[in-house]
């Protein structure tokens, strides 16, 4: 099976489980309404996908994967409700419908946000209970709470946002992508790596994998904010240039950012080799090799 098959195959499981989930959700319907849009929208689910992929290279069972892989979109799709508002980023499409804030107006945009972060905890505690001991379920959601709050993307997006129409150097710019995007993207390794009780040296290749993965992915979403197209990225294109954000294209020019992103996949397969098999790391490979040249 290739990437671009095991994809879609995951994405139609993920996103069926999801609707049952939201299936218990009723009332107020504003709120379990908004929940759903936000979330069923058309994402393209790399984080669940990271942990099921951590999942088989490890050689365990992806379904023990799915709370917690579910639990994790619903953080990061909530990161992003709240990122388009107007006190941040103020975009109005996102996953090439409006925004959420925009569909429901912006008092309830910031409730629906709070609702998703406060209930992928409920899922990651109660729907995990029938895949995982309660050591592995307290384990996942400190690390969750860690990476989501102010020592990963909260931290990430403060100093985003306190960047804006400032020179900043380097370091602060590397400090911002690998909080406000990285964190979230080496939580679903780690978890996998918690689920499928990895090895140490198993733990420290997959994690090195994400971290690079994390940077290179928010290099490129960067780079689509000059040259992509707002048709296949369901989002503004110049969000960033119109809010005069600190990114990989303002502070080292463009040539040099894709060099970095080259540069940075490259390193991460590498790691992946170091530690796996070409053949059970075959998806792995591809992943990396799709967020360079991804277009949405
Ligand atoms: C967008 O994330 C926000 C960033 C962290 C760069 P994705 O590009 O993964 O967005 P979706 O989930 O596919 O919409
Ligand atoms: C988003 O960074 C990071 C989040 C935590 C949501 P961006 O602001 O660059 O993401 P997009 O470009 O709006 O998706
Ligand atoms: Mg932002
Ligand atoms: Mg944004
Ligand atoms: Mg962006």
């Amino acid at each position: 099976m290739n990437l671009k098959e095991y994809l879609l195959e995951n994405n139609k499981n993920l996103e069926y489980e999801m609707s049952m989930y939201f299936k218990e959700l009723s009332y107020p319907q504003v709120i379990s309404e908004g929940m759903e849009y936000a979330v069923l929208n058309g994402g393209k689910r790399i984080r669940p996908n990271l942990l099921l992929l951590t999942l088989d290279i490890l050689g365990k069972e992806k379904e023990m994967g799915f709370p917690t892989a579910i639990g994790i979109e619903m953080i990061h799709s909530y990161s992003l409700v709240h990122d388009d508002l107007p006190a941040l980023d103020n975009d109005d499409y996102r996953r090439g419908k409006l925004t959420t804030h925009k569909k429901f107006g912006e008092a309830q945009g910031i409730l629906i946000g709070d609702s998703l972060l406060t209930h992928a905890f409920y899922i990651l505690t109660k729907k995990n209970k029938r895949y995982l001991s309660p050591d592995k379920i307290i384990h996942i959601v400190e690390k969750t709470a860690d990476y989501a709050g102010i020592n990963g993307m909260i931290g990430g997006q403060t100093i985003d946002i306190e960047s804006e129409g400032k020179k900043i150097d380097l370091k602060t710019l590397k400090y911002i992508h690998s909080h406000k995007t990285g964190q979230l993207l080496k939580l679903p390794v780690e978890c996998g790596c918690i689920i499928g009780d990895a090895t140490y040296s198993q733990y420290e290749a997959l994690q090195k994998y994400a971290e690079l993965l994390g940077l290179a992915f928010q290099i490129k979403d960067d780079i689509l904010d000059v040259e992509g197209d707002f048709e296949k990225l369901g989002k503004p294109i110049g969000s960033d240039t119109n809010a005069e954000k600190s990114t990989y294209p303002s502070i080292i020019g463009m040539v040099e950012s894709k060099k970095l992103l080259n540069k940075t996949i490259e390193d991460a397969k590498k790691t992946i080799l170091i530690e796996f098999e070409e053949d059970k790391a075959q998806l792995m490979l591809e992943l990396a090799d799709y967020i360079k040249d991804r277009d949405k």
